[in-house]
């Protein structure tokens, strides 16, 4: 099974389990890293705010504008940023790091 390595704010670093085709946000979720996924995927919100290693970001599917238009307004947007209810599982993501930020804004509220 391909893992991926969550990094939360407090430096502490999960190892956890990941399933193909399953998004960061669905396997976040599912071993209780607190990433909030407000509108659970639907690219309404920017809670599910993630940072990717540099060395990994290349690695992950181009941005798409919606995509790129709800992270403009991630608090802490980096070079790095990604929303992670859009990125899927796959095997050459095997090892991913990510880092959750200090905090995130939910405008749905
Ligand atoms: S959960 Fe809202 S955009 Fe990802």
């Amino acid at each position: 099974m391909p893992k991926i390595i969550f990094i939360k704010p407090n430096g502490i670093e999960h190892e956890v389990e990941a399933p193909l085709g399953k998004s960061l946000l669905d396997i976040a979720q599912a071993n209780n890293i607190e990433i909030e996924g407000a509108c659970e995927g639907s690219l309404a919100c920017s809670t599910c705010h993630v940072i990717v290693k540099d060395n990994w970001f290349d690695c992950l599917k181009p941005i798409k504008e919606e995509e790129s238009d709800m992270l403009d307004l991630a608090y802490g947007l980096t070079r790095y940023s990604r929303l992670c209810c859009q990125i899927l599982m796959s095997e050459d993501l095997d090892g991913l790091v990510v880092s959750l930020p200090l905090e995130t804004h939910n405008l749905m509220i």
